[in-house]
């Protein structure tokens, strides 16, 4: 979502201001690659990893650099600080979001992410309500349940594991929004949303797909919807924006953190050391666990840093006229924070192409010795100001979960002979640029690490099944017969 979102709004401010363009960099602003007349800095734009070209920019540049796309200025910021001072301080005159006819047109205006004023508002609050963290402590257990099926899963099934790490984070999405659960990803919900998302860039949830049951009325969104000041139809987008930006961008982190713990044996061997010193062999990992495995943790961190799924989060758009370090940004100006650029920036991090999680171990955001790190955050990768990504605690907490039990149950091994010795692809072209940035499809052996930890997974998924359950009133026949096979 992130990055086609990002993509499709640089092609409308394209569109829109071809017309009225004169291109050039006004005085005041802050500097940039040089531009032609009309056009600006058009031409050099990439359309694909857009973010690579923006860090290469910001180490000629510095810290903060403008583009021209003919009348429209872009400011691209590299720097913690000024992110700390610019855009999470005056969030209030950063929070909108850049004009793009595109995106409205297929939503109306009433996609979350894109929207701006009083529906932006409306659909905030509803959102927060969902994802605060109290109320993230609430799905905990189905959460939880669907962790545990997906080593299930893996144990019957390792050769699908794309698939299924996707239909587990899609299910979260949907029990946690309507009550209603996705057991299987062939033929399912997931799937349908998966495909239909991906094909029509549309965020809009077909009402049909709404379940009727009283169980999704858990989600108080429906039930105070006029109090929110919601229709019908805005409660549709935010469904289908919660499922397609919580599932994609949290599977495509997963997908990366298998990729790096099978490229990177070193750092699987280490980590399983250290969660069998504390759990063994005779139960499954708990939530409290990771407080007591700094390595898992920095292991987590080092998979948001190493590649991000949002590398140029979304752009904001600037609401008044304003100056920063002495630079004037002029009110309407684009505005894009360079994750990707500060967590790959040699300033700031040792060798930062090579995964290596002990950077965490050292220095508390992975710094080198004696590294400027004014205005870094543990969260940057999940954006700034009043726009910061509502789903960050859900997303969190799914993640610990996952990698405690995957490190902990499974081992992984590149499957193809040519990959095994080469060290992280970091090549872009090996990463998808579509709705967020993940590994395109690879092979991996997953294996259970031993008969007692297969038989203890099986166990906790057949305890995990009442949970599993409580979601699974609306199942089609054959989605039936799967539970009760499976
Ligand atoms: C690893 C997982 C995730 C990452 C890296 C991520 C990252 C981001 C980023 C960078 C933004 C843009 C923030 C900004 O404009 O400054 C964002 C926005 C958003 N995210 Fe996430 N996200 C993740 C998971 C989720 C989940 C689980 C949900 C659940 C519903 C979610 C829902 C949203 C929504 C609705 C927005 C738009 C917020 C707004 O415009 O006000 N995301 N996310
Ligand atoms: C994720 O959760 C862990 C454990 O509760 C916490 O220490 C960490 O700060 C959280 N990270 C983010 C980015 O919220």
């Amino acid at each position: 979502m992130l990055a086609s979102i990002a993509v499709l709004s640089l092609l409308a401010l394209f569109v829109l201001s071809w017309l009225r363009g004169k291109g050039s960099r006004e005085s005041g602003l802050p500097p940039g690659p040089p531009t032609l007349p009309i056009i600006g800095n058009i031409h050099q734009l990439p359309t694909k990893f857009a973010y690579l070209r923006f860090t290469e920019w910001s180490k000629q540049y510095g810290g903060i650099f403008s583009l021209k796309l003919a009348s429209q200025t872009i400011i691209v910021i590299s720097s913690p600080r000024l992110i700390r001072d610019f855009m999470d301080k005056r969030s209030g005159s950063m929070g909108d979001r850049p004009p793009s006819r595109l995106p409205d047109i297929t939503t109306n205006g009433l996609s979350l992410p894109l929207a701006s004023g009083p529906v932006w508002k409306s659909l905030r609050r509803a959102v927060q309500q969902l994802l605060t963290r109290e109320a993230c402590s609430r799905h905990m257990p189905i959460q939880q349940a669907e962790a545990t099926q997906l080593m299930y899963d893996l144990l019957k099934q390792p050769e699908n594991f794309f698939n299924h790490i996707q239909r587990q984070m899609i299910s979260i999405m949907l029990s946690t929004v309507f009550g209603f659960r996705s057991p299987r990803y062939a033929d399912s919900a997931a799937s349908i949303f998966f495909s239909q998302f991906n094909t029509n860039g549309r965020l809009y949830l077909n009402q049909a797909l709404i379940p009727q049951s009283t169980l999704y009325l858990h989600w108080n969104i429906i039930d105070q919807r006029e109090k929110l000041g919601l229709t019908r139809d805005m409660v549709g987008y935010l469904g289908g924006v919660c499922i397609e930006g919580g599932s994609a961008t949290t599977a495509a982190y997963l997908h990366r953190f298998v990729l790096c713990i099978s490229c990177y044996p070193d750092v699987q061997a280490r980590a399983q050391r250290e969660i069998d010193d504390l759990i063994g062999s005779n139960r499954v990992p708990t939530s409290q666990d990771i407080e007591h495995l700094p390595y898992i943790q920095a292991i987590i961190k080092e998979v948001h840093r190493f590649y991000t799924s949002g590398p140029l989060g979304l752009p904001h758009a600037t609401t008044i006229d304003e100056t920063i370090d002495g630079y004037f940004i002029p009110k309407g100006s684009t505005v894009f924070m360079n994750i990707y650029g500060i967590y790959h920036s040699e300033e700031l991090c040792e060798r930062p192409e090579v995964f290596n999680p002990e950077r965490y171990l050292s220095s508390e955001f992975g710094t080198k010795p004696n590294a400027d790190t004014t205005g870094l955050r543990s969260d940057l990768h999940f954006g700034s100001g009043r726009r910061i990504c509502p789903g960050n605690h859900l997303a969190n907490s799914s993640i610990i979960m996952n990698i405690m039990n995957l490190l902990w149950g499974f081992d992984f091994t590149i499957a193809d002979a040519a990959n095994r010795d080469r060290h992280i692809p970091i090549r872009p072209e090996d990463f998808t640029t579509g709705i967020a940035i993940g590994p395109k499809p690879f092979k991996c052996n997953i294996r259970p690490r031993s008969e007692k930890h297969a038989a203890l997974i099986c166990e906790a998924y057949a305890q995990a099944r009442p949970t599993l359950s409580m979601f699974e009133q609306e199942l089609t026949p054959s989605e039936q017969k799967f539970v009760e096979d499976w």
